[in-house]
C-alpha cells in the first residue's frame, strides 16, 4: 500500500485523488495545498504553498510519501518533477524542460512544424505594427494567443478584423497578460468540433483516454468570455473513433516521438486540444498535464486501478488502464458570480445532495475554490471555480437530468452554472 503526496487544489486534484483512492494499490492521500472540500472524502489536505519546493519535499520525507502526483502546469513548468526527483521521490509528470509543451505555445509549434503535426497554420509577433498588418494581410475569422500561461484566457477567437486588432492592442498596448503577452502567435481559425483527447505518456508509448468536451465559454450557447472550463462530458458521440484513431497516429505519436528524439522525453499526462476539421483532427494546444474539468469526467471511467497503473509506469513495468466504454460521464461546474472577469467570491455552499442517485449512479461533487467559513463548520467560494457536481448515465440526457435536478434543487445563491452542457451532442 502506498502513501500519495497530489500537488494542486482544484476539482482535477481532487478527481485524482479520489481515483487513486477509489484502487488497492494507494491507502493514503495527501494534497497540498488541496482544499477543505476534499476531506468528506478522505483526502488530508496540506497547507503547504505550490512555490515552495523544499518544504513539499520535507513534508515528503516526513511522512514518507512513496510518490507524487503533480496535477497542475505551474508547478510543473517551474520544475517541480525534477525537484522530486532530484531528492529522490519517484514524481509522475513531466520535467521543466518537456512542460515546455504547455509553456511555451512557439515551443509546440516548433515542435509540431518539425514533425508534420496537423496545427492551425500560425506566425509569431513580438510587436504592435507587424501583428496589425499580418491580420490585415489574412483577414478574419483569425485567432491571437497571448504566449506563456494566461490561464484559458490568453486567447481571442476574432471573428472580425477589428476584435483582432483591440486583442491585440490589449496585448501589446495595455499588457493585459503582464509577460505572458510580450510575445503572441496569430493563428489560422480552425472549423469544427473540438475535443480533448488525454493520454497516459512514458517515452514513445502511450495510453489513451475516452475523449471528452469542455465548454470554454462562460454562459449558455457558449457565449460570452473564455473561462478554465464550465463543464465537460466524456465520451463525444458526434465524434467518430476514426477521428480519434487519426489523432494518436497523426499527432500524440510523432510529437512523443520527437520529443524522445530531442533528449527531452515525456513522462506524464499529455493533453491534445484538438479540432476535428474537414481535414482530419488538428492541434490547437496541448497540455502537460490532466484538463480541468475534462479530468472529472475521465478518471470515474476507469476501471482499473489509477495508483497501481501510474506506479507501474514510474518502473518501467507495463501499465493496465480499463475504461467504462458504454455509459456517459457529465459535469457541470459551478462558479463564483462575475467569473472569470469579476470574479465576486464569498458565497456560502449548501449541501448540494446527491444520496438518490449516489449508487447507481456515482453522483459526487468534486470542490475546487472553497474554503473552511470564519466559525470552521461550513465551505465558502474563494475563488472562480468552486466545485463542479459529476454523474454517470447510459446518456447525455440522463446524465443532465441527474445533475440539474440536484443544482436547481440547492441554494447557489452568489455563484452560477451553464445550463446546456453537452448541447453538442444532442443537436
Ligand atoms: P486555448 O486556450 O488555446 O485552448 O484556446 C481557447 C479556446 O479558443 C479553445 O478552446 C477553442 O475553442 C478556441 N480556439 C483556439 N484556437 C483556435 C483555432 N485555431 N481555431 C478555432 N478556435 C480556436
Ligand atoms: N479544460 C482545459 C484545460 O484544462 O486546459
Amino acid at each position: 500500500m502506498s502513501r500519495v503526496l497530489v500537488i494542486g487544489s482544484g476539482g482535477r486534484e481532487h478527481a485524482i485523488a479520489h481515483t487513486l483512492l477509489r484502487g488497492e494499490r494507494v491507502s493514503e492521500v495527501f494534497c497540498a495545498p488541496g482544499n477543505p472540500g476534499m476531506k468528506a472524502d478522505g483526502i488530508v489536505p496540506v497547507n503547504l504553498s505550490l512555490s515552495n519546493h523544499s518544504a513539499l519535499i520535507d513534508f515528503a520525507r516526513d511522512k514518507q510519501i512513496d510518490w507524487v502526483f503533480v496535477g497542475p502546469e505551474n508547478p510543473l513548468i517551474e520544475g517541480m518533477v525534477d525537484d522530486f526527483q532530484a531528492a529522490g521521490f519517484p514524481a509522475f509528470g513531466p520535467t521543466r524542460k518537456a512542460a515546455q509543451i504547455e509553456g511555451s505555445k512557439t515551443f509546440a509549434k516548433e515542435l509540431m512544424q518539425r514533425y508534420n503535426v496537423p496545427t492551425a497554420a500560425y506566425a509569431t509577433f513580438d510587436n504592435f505594427d507587424a501583428s496589425i498588418a499580418y491580420v490585415q494581410e489574412q483577414g478574419a475569422p483569425i485567432v491571437i494567443k497571448a504566449d506563456g500561461l494566461a490561464a484559458g484566457k490568453g486567447v481571442t477567437v476574432a471573428m472580425d478584423e477589428d476584435s483582432a486588432i483591440a486583442a491585440l492592442k490589449d496585448i501589446f498596448l495595455d499588457h493585459r497578460f503582464g509577460a505572458a503577452g510580450s510575445r503572441v502567435v496569430i493563428e489560422e481559425f480552425l472549423e469544427g468540433q473540438e475535443f480533448s483527447l488525454m493520454c497516459f505518456v512514458r517515452g514513445d508509448e502511450f495510453w489513451s483516454m475516452p475523449i471528452s468536451q469542455d465548454h470554454k465559454r462562460a454562459y449558455d450557447g457558449d457565449e460570452g468570455p473564455n473561462t478554465g472550463g464550465m463543464g465537460a462530458y466524456s465520451p463525444v458521440p458526434q465524434i467518430p473513433s476514426s477521428a480519434v484513431a487519426q489523432a494518436e497516429e497523426t499527432i500524440i505519436k510523432p510529437v512523443i516521438a520527437g520529443m524522445v528524439a530531442e533528449d527531452n522525453p515525456f513522462t506524464g499526462i499529455l493533453y491534445a486540444g484538438l479540432i476535428a476539421t474537414a481535414d482530419g483532427p488538428k492541434v490547437i494546444e496541448f497540455n502537460a498535464r490532466f484538463g480541468d474539468p475534462e479530468t472529472e469526467v475521465v478518471l470515474p471511467k476507469l476501471t482499473s486501478d489509477l495508483g497501481a497503473g501510474i506506479e507501474a509506469l514510474l518502473h518501467g513495468e507495463e501499465p493496465v488502464f480499463s475504461w467504462d466504454e458504454e455509459r456517459t460521464t457529465l459535469a457541470v461546474v459551478v462558479a463564483s458570480e462575475g467569473y472569470p472577469d469579476k470574479t465576486v467570491t464569498g458565497a456560502a455552499i449548501h449541501e448540494f445532495d446527491c444520496s438518490a442517485t449516489q449508487a447507481e449512479h456515482g453522483t459526487h461533487v468534486y470542490y475546487a475554490g472553497v474554503a473552511d467559513s470564519e466559525d470552521g463548520d461550513d465551505l465558502v467560494a474563494s475563488s472562480g471555480r468552486v466545485l463542479l457536481v459529476q454523474t454517470t448515465a447510459d446518456t447525455v440526457q440522463d446524465a443532465q437530468n441527474i445533475i440539474y435536478d440536484i443544482l436547481d434543487h440547492t441554494d447557489t445563491t452568489g455563484m452560477f452554472y451553464r445550463h446546456d452542457i453537452g448541447f453538442k451532442a444532442i443537436q
